[in-house]
């Protein structure tokens, strides 16, 4: 789809400004052409109908280095593209952004690094942003910031403009005061996040710990539902986020999904050994190396052999510059190196490992395929994988087993709940969801369907808009 450049002055009067770190597209190289598409993900379809029919933009980064802000139509969807440069990629994005608050916020499972040299840059992104979405929203405008890089975009923005209705929602977890309380900016966070109007969070602990420690190292006051601030009211909220229910499913039940996922269970080893998969960014909050421990341990204790099961890891590549992530996929690597060689056999694996990217149709051929389906997260904001495996289990069937740290956990309540740092407990959560009945199955499974499909991304992003509506 060619990229329609669009004049600066027409961006002058949008009544719908979304912010998010990434375009809701991105670029990609087919044969000699770089061209665009939209990047996966529940928020872009949620997100693309609204600001279509509103005549919104969308602000965000492009994913690479540059100095200049371009603006261009895709679909019918208004994108205008904030620069970084290499320096900024290196201190906004990898530094403060993905070392200091990605491991803060979930639970500190790696140490949090506070360097003043990021915060200032953080800070400049941050102006950066909130000038663009001030210079593009008409009058009385709704701007929504999104997650975790924009913390402070709220606050600058209600300086710059206080006509506009501002909401921010954090896609990852807000964490409880012992751990908030370390960031040597906090006071800067929590009154950046307290320029909104309405702020979203995951779950009702997220909310109440957002509530708590504005009130404590702030000039706020106000109860957990209602905060008050410089004058004004704010509204610490949960609004659960989910996926196209709808895609999911009918994706599963078209002839190439299941052709397809036949053919993988053929060449897995057939109808006799079961599927045990897992799918993650490649994060370390994900837990995959504990999870791939308590495979080994499964096949160490014998109560089933790779002839009864197989299991799949399919682990997205993420944020390879930061050396975390480079230490994770050695582990991991190493992991399922160690497994093959102990219970392998030539031409029959234990486990299989995918490290790349996935095109959506053989994601779902792999939720189709598998029997159990394993997420266990140290700690996660929400986890949408576990609620794309429930819609795409059209007859019901499949086992999930589920971190009680995903955000996810507080919906998804008939899945197998496991504490993701009890390897014993995972062990014997795996050896249970692979001798579950099909009856308990069924019954498991279809009311996890019932709970997605009611509360999907749609709804979400309906009860988010309401409430900014009303705040
Ligand atoms: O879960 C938080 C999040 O920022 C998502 O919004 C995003 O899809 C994912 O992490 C990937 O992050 P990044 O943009 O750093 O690749």
């Amino acid at each position: 789809m060619p990229i329609e450049p669009v004049d600066a002055q027409s961006h002058a009067r949008r009544s719908l400004v979304v912010m998010a770190n990434r375009l809701p597209v991105r670029q990609v190289q087919r044969g000699q052409n770089l061209t665009w598409e939209w990047s996966p993900g529940g928020l872009v379809s949620a997100l693309a109908p609204v600001l279509t029919r509103s005549e919104g933009v969308w602000i965000g980064w492009n994913g690479r280095p540059g100095r200049t802000s371009t603006s261009f139509q895709f679909e019918g969807i208004e994108n205008l593209s904030v620069p970084l440069r290499t320096q900024e990629i290196d201190d906004f994005y990898n530094g403060f952004s993905n070392r200091t608050i990605w491991p803060l916020y979930h639970d500190a499972v790696r140490w949090p690094e506070y360097h003043r040299i990021w915060w200032k840059p953080y800070v400049e992104v941050n102006r950066r942003f909130a000038e663009a979405a001030a210079s593009v929203a008409a009058p009385k405008a709704t701007v929504w910031v999104h997650d975790y890089h924009f913390q402070l975009v709220p606050g600058m923005l209600r300086e710059m403009r206080p006509d506009l209705k501002i909401g921010f929602f954090l896609h990852i977890p807000f964490p409880p005061q012992e751990l908030f309380s370390q960031l040597p900016w906090r006071r800067q966070i929590l009154e950046g996040l307290l320029g909104s109007d309405v702020v979203g969070f995951q779950t009702r602990t997220a909310a109440q710990n957002f509530a708590r420690l504005a009130r404590r190292y702030t000039a706020t006051g106000g109860n957990d539902r209602e905060l008050r601030h410089k004058g004004r009211t704010i509204v610490p909220a949960s609004f659960p986020i989910s996926i196209d229910f709808q895609h999911f499913d009918s994706l599963a039940r078209t002839s190439a999904v299941n052709a397809r996922a036949q053919h993988l269970r053929r060449v897995l080893g057939g109808e006799g050994r079961r599927i045990i998969l897992g799918v993650d960014r490649l994060d370390y909050t994900k837990g995959i190396d504990v999870r791939l421990k308590a495979f080994r341990e499964l096949l160490r204790s014998k109560a089933v052999t790779i002839e009864d099961c197989v299991f799949v890891q399919c682990a997205v590549p993420s944020r390879e510059k930061v050396v975390q992530y480079a230490d994770l996929k050695r582990r991991v690597e190493q992991t399922v190196g160690e497994i093959n060689g102990e219970f392998g056999s030539v031409g029959r694996v234990a486990v299989h490992y995918l490290h790349r990217n996935l095109p959506i149709e053989e994601l779902v051929a792999l939720y189709r395929l598998a029997d159990v389906m394993v997420v266990t997260p140290f700690r996660d904001g929400m986890n949408l994988i576990a609620k794309e495996y429930v819609a795409s289990r059209t007859e019901n069937t499949g086992v999930l087993v589920l971190s009680e740290f995903a955000g996810a956990a507080q919906e998804l309540r008939r899945a197998l709940l496991v504490n993701p740092h009890d390897v014993d407990g995972i062990v014997s959560t795996l050896e249970r969801s692979l001798r579950l009945s099909q009856e308990e199955t069924r019954r498991r499974m279809r009311w996890l369907r019932r709970v997605v499909q009611k509360h999907d991304v749609f709804a979400w992003a309906d009860s988010f808009f309401e409430a900014l509506k009303d705040g």
